[in-house]
C-alpha cells in the first residue's frame, strides 16, 4: 500500500438519489477507515459535453483528468443501463487517457434494478485493461436495487460487507504498479534467492 493513498470514486448515475452513488459513499467510508484520503467526483458538477475528438479540452475535461491523474486508486461505479454501464461514465472516460489510468488501481461496482448485476463489470473492466490500469479482482455487482440499496444505506448485510471489502482493497494495492520498486528499496530478496520461486 502506497502512504497515505488517495481513493477517488466516479459515479455514473446523475441521479439525485442515485443507489449506485450510495454504495460508492460505503466503499469510501471503509477506504477512508483503512487510511486513505477520499473523494466522491461528482460528474453532474462537470461540464462535459459528448465527446468530441477534435475538442479534448471542452468544458471540464482538463479539471476531470486533473482529479483522476492525482488519485492512487479509482473506483468506478455504475448503473446497469440495458445490459451495460452508463453514458456519463462512458464520455467521462472518454476523455481520460493512459496518462491518467496507467498503473492505477481500479475498483469496480455495478447496481442493477434487476437480478443480473455482471455485464456492466465485464465491460467497464475491459476499459479499464485498455487504459492500462490494474482492475482488483473483487468486484460487486448489486442486484435488486430498489430491494437491497436504501435512502441511507445499504441494506443487504452481505452486499454491504462486499463493498465495503472493496473499499478496503483499493486502499491495500493502491499503486500496485510500484510494488517491484517499493521492494527493492526495502531490499527485498528475489523469490529464486529465497528458494520461493
Ligand atoms: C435507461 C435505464 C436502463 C436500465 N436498464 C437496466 C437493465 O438492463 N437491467 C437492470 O437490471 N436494470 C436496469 N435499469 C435499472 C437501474 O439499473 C437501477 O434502477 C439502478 O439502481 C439505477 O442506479 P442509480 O440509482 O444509481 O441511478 C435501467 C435503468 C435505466 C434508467
Amino acid at each position: 500500500m502506497s502512504a497515505d493513498p488517495h481513493v477517488l470514486a466516479i459515479c455514473g448515475s446523475l441521479r439525485e438519489h442515485s443507489k449506485t452513488r450510495t454504495a460508492l459513499r460505503e466503499a469510501l467510508d471503509a477506504a477512508a477507515e483503512s487510511g486513505a484520503t477520499t473523494e466522491l467526483l461528482d460528474l453532474r458538477e462537470y461540464d462535459l459535453p459528448p465527446v468530441n475528438a477534435d475538442d479534448m479540452a471542452a468544458g471540464d475535461a482538463d479539471a476531470l483528468r486533473e482529479r483522476v491523474a492525482a488519485a492512487d486508486a479509482v473506483l468506478l461505479g455504475t448503473p446497469n443501463y440495458h445490459g451495460s454501464y452508463a453514458a456519463p461514465l462512458k464520455n467521462a472516460l472518454d476523455y481520460c487517457k493512459r496518462d491518467q489510468f496507467g498503473g492505477t488501481t481500479v475498483g469496480l461496482l455495478e447496481v442493477a434494478g434487476g437480478s443480473y448485476p455482471k455485464p456492466a463489470l465485464a465491460h467497464l473492466r475491459g476499459v479499464a485493461r485498455t487504459l492500462n490500469a490494474w482492475t482488483l479482482p473483487h468486484e460487486v455487482g448489486i442486484p435488486d436495487s430498489h430491494e437491497t440499496v436504501g435512502r441511507d444505506g445499504i441494506t443487504d448485510p452481505a452486499i454491504e460487507r462486499r463493498v465495503r471489502e472493496l473499499g478496503e482493497q483499493l486502499v491495500e494495492y493502491a499503486g500496485v504498479d510500484r510494488y517491484p520498486e517499493m521492494a527493492e528499496e526495502r531490499g527485498d530478496q528475489p523469490a529464486e534467492a529465497t528458494g520461493r520461486a
